[in-house]
């Protein structure tokens, strides 16, 4: 067992979308957003350490981002270090500051996710969306992100029977839910009909199943729990964190109907938590394509296999529902900066947790979960939170 537990105090993103400022500057305002929230406030100086998760998409972000970061956080001497794990990157800072806190190690940390990906013209793009797969052959042989998931999706309405409308209903969905949060990339609702005639982007996936391209920053402060209550007097707890991994090619995965690493990942976390499954009041899932959601739900438990469709069908992952997937739009209308999901997920339910999530506020929202994909399931992190 953990020697402490670990505490968000405070949380703080970009808009997401192009932004026209750089790297530097979406590090200073997501991290200036994030000191800002704490209640009682904290000093830069007490942060001991940060991790910044990011992919380093174009080449701008391979270069020491890590000193970037320890500048525009004004860290004065802290450590920074750099975690690279495709779209899960952010995930796995989280991960690492949660366990700098929960070993003892440190008392407060910064975690930091990065990417700015709009001001890539469209063929290093695909090169920087393409970095993460397997490289050895199926990137050599053409399949892109896009193609890998269509994959799943066509296997998954084999085996399943899973109707191409579940699919469009959660960019649906999603797009509703993006149109109540002021820093999501689309703010437009869409139809099923829209998403089922949208350009065959790999088949059966369309434009409007895909996440878009994105730029985005996101910072969360951590504390050790028993620290929190300086700083506010409602911290966040965190009460698990599970990671997996996977094989990266697809083709020598066991399954294609599930991703091995988010099962692995939720085994870990749900083994150390208080509550099970059935006491969440909302998740912030990995929708990089639509067919990701449904597989989400299903490798989470929150679903029997095969069980995702009709509980999107009916309703139940919208806002008002039985479990609200995604409340702020997801990867799918929020945007999908890389490196910065994971943190703004943790972000997202910052806000909920406390209450202020505004229009898109679940209701009563007590506990929550947050898992976020590497590639195409190469890696994945869960992450389980607690109103305090
Ligand atoms: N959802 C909804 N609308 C989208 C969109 C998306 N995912 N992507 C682009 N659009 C819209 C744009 O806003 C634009 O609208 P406008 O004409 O009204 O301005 C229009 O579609 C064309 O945009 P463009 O950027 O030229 O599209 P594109 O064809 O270059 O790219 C995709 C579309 C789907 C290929 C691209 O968004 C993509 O690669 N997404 C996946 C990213 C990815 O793989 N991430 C990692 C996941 S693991």
């Amino acid at each position: 067992m953990p020697s402490e537990q670990a505490a968000i105090v405070g949380a703080g993103q970009t808009r997401f979308g192009a932004l026209r400022e750089g790297p530097r500057a979406m590090l200073r305002e997501a991290v200036d957003a994030a000191f800002a929230s704490v209640d009682r406030g904290i000093d830069h100086r007490e942060v001991e350490e940060a991790y910044l998760g990011t992919l380093g998409f174009n080449g701008w972000q391979i270069g020491n981002v890590s000193a970037v970061l320890a500048e525009e956080a004004r860290l004065e001497g802290a450590p920074v270090t750099r975690v690279e794990n495709a779209c899960a990157s952010a995930g796995f800072a989280l991960r690492t500051g949660i366990q700098a806190i929960e070993s003892g190690q440190r008392s407060a940390v910064l975690v930091v996710g990065l990417e700015k990906m709009t001001d890539a013209p469209s063929r290093r793009r695909r090169y920087w969306l393409g970095v993460s797969g397997d490289t050895e052959w199926e990137r050599l042989a053409g399949l892109t992100f896009a193609g890998v998931y269509g994959l799943l999706a066509s296997r998954h309405m084999h085996e399943f029977g899973t109707p191409r409308e579940a699919l469009a209903e959660v960019a649906v969905k999603n797009h509703a839910h993006a149109l109540l949060n002021p820093k999501a990339q689309f703010r437009k609702a869409i139809t099923r009909e829209e998403v089922l005639s949208s350009p065959r982007v790999a088949d059966p996936l369309g434009l409007l199943d895909c996440c878009p391209v994105t730029d985005g920053a996101a910072a969360l402060l951590l504390t050790s729990a028993s620290r929190a209550r300086r700083y506010t007097d409602s911290p966040v707890l965190i009460v698990g964190s599970g990671a997996g991994s996977d094989s990266l090619a697809v083709q020598d995965r066991a399954s294609l109907t599930s991703l091995a690493a988010t099962r692995r990942a939720a085994e870990e976390a749900f083994r150390r938590s208080p509550w099970d499954r059935t006491q969440l009041s909302f998740a912030e899932l990995h929708d990089c394509f639509t067919i990701a959601e449904l597989l989400a739900i299903e490798d989470l438990g929150l679903a029997p296999p095969g069980g995702a469709a009709a509980m999107t069908l009916a309703h139940e992952t919208a806002l008002g529902g039985r479990l609200p997937v995604n409340p702020d739009g997801g990867l799918k209308a929020k945007g999908h900066p890389i490196g910065a999901t994971g943190a703004s997920q943790a972000a997202e339910v910052f806000l909920q947790l406390r209450g202020q999530a505004e229009k898109r506020q679940v209701p009563a929202a007590a506990r929550a979960l947050t898992q976020n994909v590497g590639g195409s399931g190469a890696s994945a992190t869960v992450t389980l939170f607690e109103a305090s």
